[in-house]
């Protein structure tokens, strides 16, 4: 990929980039939602029929974090930002902490954080929590038991069903509209099946950037891209953006 004084990289990341590291994808055979309904794990609707359910969940995956370390795909994004600076925005939809891990900096999550909880019922912020909860306890917000309130702590993802963070999407298309046909915009192992990162490729176009994806295998929306590298990761990120 050629890269210009004056260009402006837009990367979207998937569960891909972090698979080599040894986190698990959500669709792909024997990925995370395999064995899992996703409305029980993953929506408002499931925490409030059971919360437990939904807590052994992100435990598990909390627990599965150990000794994980960010990958070569990771690193060299971060390579990438210190080149262009403000001329650089990471949208991912990962939720491993492992770009920030990798040292990036304008980073977008998308979804939210795994080792983040907060309260479903205060407004203290979210907060850094890396407990896998033992099965059968559920955590509550100590802050509202000391005003006499029981109130569950849920993990600081975003469901199906729910809202983006404020201000992300915003973020996203004001650094769309600023690149214009100056736009790289390049998806990194995901299958863009979700929106509203889904929806990225399109915006990208209409503004009169170019497309670029790095994927395993070619996703449902491979057609919308103007180059397509399929491979690993760990191998095509790097070669990339040499
Ligand atoms: N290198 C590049 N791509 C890879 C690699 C790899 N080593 N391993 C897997 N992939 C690709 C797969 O081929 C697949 O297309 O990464 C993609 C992962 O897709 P998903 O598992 O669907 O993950 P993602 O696109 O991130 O899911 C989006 O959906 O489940 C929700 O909120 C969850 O953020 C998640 C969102």
């Amino acid at each position: 990929m050629r890269i210009t004084d004056t260009t402006h990289v837009l990367v979207l990341t998937g569960a891909g980039i972090s698979a080599e590291s040894g986190v698990p994808t959500f669709r792909d055979a024997g990925g995370l939602w395999e064995g899992h309904d996703v409305t029980e794990v993953a929506s408002p609707e499931g925490f409030a029929a059971d919360p437990l359910l939904v807590w052994r969940f992100y435990s598990q995956r909390r627990a599965g974090m150990q000794g994980i370390e960010p990958n070569t795909a990771h690193r060299a994004l971060v390579d990438l930002e210190r080149r262009l600076g403000d001329r650089f925005l990471l949208a991912t939809q990962n939720v491993d902490g492992l770009h920030a891990a990798a040292g990036s900096e304008r980073i977008i999550e998308m979804h939210g954080a795994l080792m983040r909880s907060r309260c479903t019922r205060c407004d203290r912020p979210p907060f850094a929590d890396t407990t896998a909860y033992r099965a059968g306890v559920a955590p509550m917000c100590g802050q509202c038991k000391a005003r006499g309130v029981d109130a569950l702590l849920r993990p600081d993802i975003v469901w199906f069903g729910e809202m983006l963070p404020e201000g992300a999407i915003a973020q996203i298309e004001a650094f769309v509209r600023r690149a214009g046909r100056n736009l790289a915009f390049v998806a990194i192992g995901t299958s863009g099946l979700v929106h509203p990162a889904a929806g990225l490729v399109e915006a990208a176009r209409r503004v009169g950037g170019t497309s670029y994806l790095v994927n395993l295998e070619a996703p449902a929306n491979v057609t919308a891209f103007d180059h397509v590298v399929l491979g690993p990761a760990t191998r095509e990120v790097p070669a990339l953006f040499t």
